[in-house]
């Protein structure tokens, strides 16, 4: 590891470079302050390592994805969820006995208790179902106290199977709750995304088969989404964590700033963009021109990304998987075409060249979950499902022992300089304006 010098007032310090497993190269700044006196400034942490992670590789320039070091396209070829899942919180692919260890974890942790489940009684109808979410994932920390800060590797074991069975249930309860129909309980003989489908469009007096093509679709979506290194709300479940606070109280921090339309909040916004244009309000060239136009702060959803200088690759894989999906429905729906002409505008448009801004995950995914039949505002829930596991590593990574440190950021101040306080009969009229 070689040092960086630094000239700050005509003196110079040294500080050591950390080289990544991809050689990716930073200063190791955490002592800058303590001998320089100065602090870094980066708004929205463009330039800024918040730690070392060794469960997630991105390469922007290049479009690379890889968990634990296996690309994406591979895993989706080949993997489930479940198994994904496994791979991101403990590091490795598990073995068969692993496996039907976490499936029956998964099966015996799908309920929800009695008392949590009067908890939806407490939401208006039309609530929406990343704010229940968020509130019922925090709860559970008080229906699993033991677990909430879990330390073996079999405690931890025990409350992902917690969160990513339950997860499931409390998306498709509060999918029921929004329809007035009755809870769905699962099947222990099907599978994980079986499960979800089955929970949410089934009806007890109704046949209901899960199409094999359509599960595995879901399944395909929930891998692609399963983590993205220090993303915003994997950054908050870390910086939540970071405290001392527990397993689910993290997670519900992580949900609900994923539910922003910046971020998991875009597949729903990008599908509403499309509708938009397809109701006619305004063409996709309108669209285009709004997007450029820097007086407005209107942008192109689903597009461009803080890492991706290149195409998402998740974007790429979700692409051809809505054209199979919609073949094997025989679905026809207008916002795929109109979607393939905004992104063919796009692409060709200097403005867009220039930046770099192709397509990310949120920008087909929107198109698939509307031809299985999920409403719009449940596409950051099944966004959510999928950066489950991607949260528990993380959060397990940023509370081991050795690293635990509170993440707690500096600023450069700059409101008023010290004045006094000012008796309220002495305040003048402008001063009470502001
Ligand atoms: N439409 C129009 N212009 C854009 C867009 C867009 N979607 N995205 C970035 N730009 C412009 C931006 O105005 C800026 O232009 P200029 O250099 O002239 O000031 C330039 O491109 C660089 O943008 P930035 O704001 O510095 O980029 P960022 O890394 O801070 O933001 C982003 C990344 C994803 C928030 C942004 O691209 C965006 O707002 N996209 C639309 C929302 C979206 O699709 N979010 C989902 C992200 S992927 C999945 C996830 O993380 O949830």
């Amino acid at each position: 590891m070689k040092d960086i010098t630094l000239k700050i007032d005509n003196k110079e310090f040294k500080f050591p470079v950390v080289i990544g497993t991809e050689n990716e190269k930073g200063i190791d700044i955490s002592k800058l302050r303590a001998e320089t006196g100065y602090i870094t400034l980066d708004p929205g942490y463009a330039n800024t390592g918040s730690c070392e992670s060794s469960i997630t590789y991105t390469n922007g320039e290049k479009g690379i994805l890889r968990y634990r070091g296996i690309p994406i396209e591979e895993l989706a070829q080949h993997s489930d969820f479940i198994e994904v899942a496994n791979l991101l919180i403990w590091g490795t692919l598990p073995t068969k006995v692993m496996r039907k260890r976490f499936t029956d974890l998964l099966t015996n942790n799908a309920l929800l208790h009695e008392g949590l489940k009067h908890h939806f009684e407490g939401f208006p109808f039309d609530a929406h179902p990343m704010a229940m979410l968020s509130a019922m994932v925090n709860a559970l920390s008080c229906y699993h106290p033991v677990l909430a800060l879990p330390h073996s590797s079999r405690e931890i074991e025990k409350a992902a199977a917690i969160l990513i069975s339950k997860i499931r249930t409390i998306t498709a309860f509060s999918y029921k709750m929004s329809r007035g129909e009755p809870f769905i309980y699962p099947k222990p003989e099907f599978s994980y995304v079986e499960n979800l489908l089955y929970m949410m469009f089934s009806l007890p007096h109704e046949p209901y088969e899960v199409r094999p093509e359509v599960k595995r679709a879901v399944d395909l979506i929930l891998i692609l989404h399963a983590d993205h290194e220090q993303n915003c709300s994997t950054s908050t479940v870390r910086m939540v964590a970071s405290s001392g606070a527990n397993l689910f109280a993290s997670i519900s921090a992580g949900i609900a700033a994923l539910w922003g339309h910046l971020h998991g909040g875009a597949s729903q916004a990008a599908i509403e963009m499309l509708e938009e244009i397809h109701s006619g309000k305004m063409d996709v060239k309108q669209y285009i021109k709004m997007a450029k136009d820097k007086k407005n702060s209107f942008r192109l959803m689903g597009f461009g990304h803080r890492v991706y200088k290149n195409y998402d690759p998740r974007a790429r894989i979700l692409k051809k998987l809505s054209r199979n999906v919609f073949k094997v429905l025989k679905y026809k729906d207008h916002l795929l075409d109109i979607a393939l002409e905004l992104e063919e505008i796009a692409l060709n448009d200097p403005y867009f060249i220039e930046r770099k801004l192709y397509p990310n995950v949120d920008f087909y995914s929107g198109l698939i979950y509307r031809a299985i039949g999920v409403p719009k505002n449940m596409f950051p829930v099944f966004f959510a499902i999928g950066r489950l596991p991607g949260w528990i590593a993380h959060w397990k990574e940023a509370t081991d022992i050795n690293r635990l440190q509170i993440a707690r950021p500096r600023q450069i101040y700059t409101g008023p300089a010290k004045q006094s306080y000012v008796p309220m009969d002495k305040r003048s009229a402008a001063i009470s304006k502001n």
